[in-house]
């Protein structure tokens, strides 16, 4: 076990009606806000006329950039940033998910910088500072809230790049669960399968020297809590406690906590970027069609019994099973969970992907070579991976 730093300071609102708190919060670091949503869904279920009813009720000057994409591009965050520095802006307000908070993110860290918010993505210049982010979410999946991470895309160069920085954590974030009642059960399903495979890549399925037992138990009870309720959530989108279990699961996954002690390796996450950057699909589909194949990659004497006891503990696998058989089990009852319960499509070629790319991106998600993880992947053990997924 490695020696650790923890602290998260994100402050949470969870539950219903919380968002009359809204204004004060976003008071407390200046009058000027810039407000930032994605297409549309935050109007179509009237949230957006519920923010503004708040930030006016304590007098904030509101501006807006709406039509975040998902998959966020850079140059949208060049243009958030711009209008942060014409109206010299006090603070940021991202309601909605992943791709909204991460721009927002963006923004934030852009607002410093003379230049195009790339730079600081690809490490060309550094995150000096940020404007202070708050979020309200509207889908549960990435764990951005909570986290000091945002996912960037560039399509002209066909790059997803992460840019993380201490600076970036969000200040108060707004978690009500009715705010996702109107989330698809396709958006659903692959939010679920981004909170599971943050829970894999970051701790569960890691590097396993001297991991801690207490953290991999947690790990274990949170991996339950979305395997029952994201059935439950696609089937009745408006049950409470679904949706409450997954937006605590998802910020959890993700906020620092279950990733102490260890060198985090993202192995599944590194792979669907180069999926997303190359073909702008969404993330949580991407890593449930690519996981599974992972896992049979790797499968070996070393692995086997971390896979069983997944099995075992998660999916009701006969313990008295061998490591190699349990582990099988274990991964045929996971896609079993993915591609039929969840009701995920289980291959690239359904999400019209060809393997034409597939040799450059297996070489871009190995920055140094060589992938790390619970098993160390090189770009030809990649490119196996992605023509396995097809
Ligand atoms: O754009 P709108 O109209 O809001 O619609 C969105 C979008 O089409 C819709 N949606 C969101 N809330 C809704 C809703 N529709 C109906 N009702 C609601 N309440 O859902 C679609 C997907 O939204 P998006 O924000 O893209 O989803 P998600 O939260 O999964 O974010 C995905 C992005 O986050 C990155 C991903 O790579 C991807 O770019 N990630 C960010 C991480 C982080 N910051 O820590 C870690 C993750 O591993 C991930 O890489
Ligand atoms: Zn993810």
């Amino acid at each position: 076990m490695k020696n650790f730093i923890f602290q998260n300071t994100t402050k949470i609102y969870f539950g219903e009606n919380q968002l009359e708190n809204l204004g004060a919060e976003v008071k407390n670091f200046g009058s000027k806000v810039l407000l930032v949503y994605g297409g549309g869904s935050i109007k179509r279920i009237g949230l957006y006329d519920k923010i503004i009813s708040e930030l006016k009720k304590v007098g904030m000057e509101i501006f807006e950039l709406a039509g975040v994409e998902p998959n966020p591009r850079h140059t949208t965050v060049n243009k958030g940033a711009e209008i942060c520095r014409e109206n010299k802006i006090d603070v940021l307000l991202a309601v909605g998910g992943g791709s909204t908070i991460d721009c927002t993110k963006g923004i934030a860290a852009a607002h410093y910088y003379d230049g195009d918010v790339w730079d600081l993505v690809t490490g060309k210049a550094q995150v000096k500072n940020s404007l202070p982010i708050c979020t309200v979410l509207t889908i549960s999946a990435t764990g951005s809230e909570m986290d000091a991470g945002g996912v960037i895309s560039n399509i002209e160069t066909n790059e997803k790049l992460a840019l993380v920085h201490p600076s970036l954590l969000p200040k108060v974030s707004f978690l009500d669960p009715t705010n996702t009642f109107s989330v698809s059960a396709y958006q659903t399903a692959c939010g679920s399968a981004d909170i599971l495979s943050h829970l894999f890549d970051v701790y569960y399925f890691a590097e396993n020297d001297g991991k801690m037992d207490m953290i991999d138990r947690i790990i274990e009870e949170i991996i339950k809590t979305v395997v029952k309720f994201a059935p439950i959530a696609i089937k009745a989108p408006k049950n409470y406690e679904a949706r409450a279990n997954l937006m605590w699961a998802a910020s959890w996954a993700l906020n620092g906590f279950l990733g102490t002690g260890i060198i985090q390796a993202p192995t599944c996450h590194m792979i669907e970027h180069e999926l997303s950057a190359f073909y702008d699909i969404t993330h949580g589909h991407g890593l449930a069609i690519i996981t599974p194949r992972w896992m049979k990659k790797i499968l070996s004497e070393k692995t086997a019994p971390q896979f069983k006891k997944f099995g075992v503990n998660i999916f009701g696998v006969d313990k008295n099973l061998s490591d190699m058989d349990g582990a099988n089990a274990a991964i045929k009852k996971f896609e079993e969970f993915l591609f039929e319960t969840l009701g995920l499509k289980n291959k690239l070629s359904d999400l019209n992907i060809d393997d034409k790319n597939f040799k450059i991106m297996a070489k871009k998600a190995c920055p140094s070579g060589e992938l790390n993880g619970f098993v160390k992947l090189t770009p030809k053990d990649v490119e196996e991976i992605l023509q396995e997924s097809l």
